[in-house]
């Protein structure tokens, strides 16, 4: 596995991508809606990894909750697999619990997959294969 990004869920998209573009001291290389995560997401690349900022689309996205309870911040770590569909039994069998039976389609090109924070120490932890 590789750490593919950081997921950080922010409430003003804009205002965060400002800010991020004066951290990193560059610009992001895309900007994507997920409309069935109704998510919208800005990368940025860091070396080999990536941060992806997130915005709820609508009070009801995952990320919308997410920023209502724990406020903004860290959301997720992304890890890069070869093979999501193997890994994903590989982590059944140890005991992690996924968040779906199959990879979905996510941002920048990806298949993903979550596992639950409650199965591992506190994060969710995003798996995400590259589809060809
Ligand atoms: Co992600």
């Amino acid at each position: 596995m590789t750490l593919e990004h950081l997921g950080i869920a922010v409430r003003d998209l804009s205002a965060a991508t400002d800010l991020y573009r004066r951290l990193l001291g560059a610009d992001p290389y895309k900007t994507e809606t997920v409309a069935t995560e109704k998510v919208t997401t800005v990368f940025f690349r860091t070396g080999e990894s990536k941060v992806e900022l997130l915005v709820g689309t609508a009070p009801d996205s995952p990320i919308s909750k997410f920023i209502e309870k724990k406020g903004e911040g860290i959301h997720h770590v992304a890890f890069g697999v070869a093979d999501i569909r193997a890994e994903m039994a590989r982590l059944r069998a140890e005991g992690f619990e996924l968040l779906s039976e199959e990879p979905k389609p996510g941002a920048d090109n990806k298949l993903v997959c979550f596992v639950h924070p409650r199965s591992a120490g506190g994060v969710l932890v995003e798996l995400c294969q590259e589809r060809g």
